[in-house]
């Protein structure tokens, strides 16, 4: 225990000639206590059809106990050349090199499109860098696990606080946060929808607004422009009210089309959406 705090604290705080000049520092080398990386695992459903990357790895952890523990693939990136070694030491030793890989390699440059897993213990400031690229290469319903900082106005899937004794040399207190945060399908613009005649008999329109995981907008039907009201979008899955009408609207996003189902009552009737048009 002391000798990992001894190299922890080492590597934290030195600077090697192989190790890769990042476009951004996203932070020391701190371990995620090993409890945490459970938590985090389990917190996000890990299982042996996941792929996780983990955003500046470190000594490995997350994506071996990801492999070793969930049955899931995976790869690290990491700057640090010591780490990044004896992580792929590690994944030899425990039978594992067929299922996961670490690559010294800049964060901000990793393609990150083949996740289905994200997890992160990163500087607060650099997290919410991360926005754009994870709106723009991960794939709707991709898992983000983040260890202790939030990215801001994203609304989290759910988030859990704790106290960890083992906290307090990390980050002076025992407060510990783990967030999941579920990557929202581009739902934004015009889309031309096809209505059960009791909504609307006249071809429709759905206009959307967004901002990551928040949706505001109306509907155009026959003639009226109809407020839309509680919406969620959670993955590819979207659901919402019309102002002042009955039924809930439900709907699975396929890039450019919707295909749903308004329930009135105990009637379901088919509704659907194109992007443009
Ligand atoms: C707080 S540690 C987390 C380690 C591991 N993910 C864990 O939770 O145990 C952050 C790691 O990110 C690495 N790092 C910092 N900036 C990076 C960058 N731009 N690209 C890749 N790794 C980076 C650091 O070297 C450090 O090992």
């Amino acid at each position: 225990m002391i000798r990992a705090l001894a190299l922890a604290f080492f590597l934290a705080t030195s600077v090697n000639a192989a190790d890769l000049q990042p476009t951004k520092d996203a932070g020391p080398y701190v371990p995620s206590p090993q409890s945490v990386v459970a938590d985090m695992l389990r917190y996000a459903e890990v299982g042996p059809n996941d792929f996780l990357i983990d955003l500046g790895s470190g000594d490995g952890r997350i994506v071996l106990t990801a492999a070793k523990v969930f049955g899931a693939r995976g790869f690290g990136v990491e700057i640090k050349e010591e780490l990044v070694k004896s992580s792929n030491e590690a994944a030899q030793k425990e039978g594992l090199a067929e299922r996961v890989r670490f690559m010294k390699q800049d964060l901000f440059k990793t393609d990150m499109s083949q996740a289905t897993v994200i997890t992160m213990y990163l500087l607060p400031d650099t997290v919410n860098l991360l926005k754009d690229k994870f709106m723009n290469e991960l794939r709707p319903g991709t898992r983000i696990v983040s260890h202790d900082y939030p990215l801001t106005g994203w609304i989290p899937e759910k988030y859990v606080q704790m106290d960890l004794e083992d906290k307090v040399q990390i980050s002076g207190v025992t407060t510990t946060l783990i967030y999941l945060y579920v990557v929202p399908a581009k739902v934004a613009g015009r889309w031309s929808a096809q209505m059960p005649p009791a909504v609307s008999r006249q071809p429709a329109t759905l206009q959307l607004r967004q901002q990551l995981t928040r949706v505001s907008g109306s509907a155009r039907l026959d003639g009226r422009d109809v407020p839309l009201e509680d919406i969620k979008l959670r993955g590819d899955r979207i659901s919402f009210k019309l102002t002042g009408r009955r039924g809930e609207f439900s709907g699975l996003i396929k890039g450019n089309s919707i295909e749903g189902v308004v329930q009135t009552g105990a009637t379901k009737a088919p509704w659907s959406a194109t992007l443009g048009g």
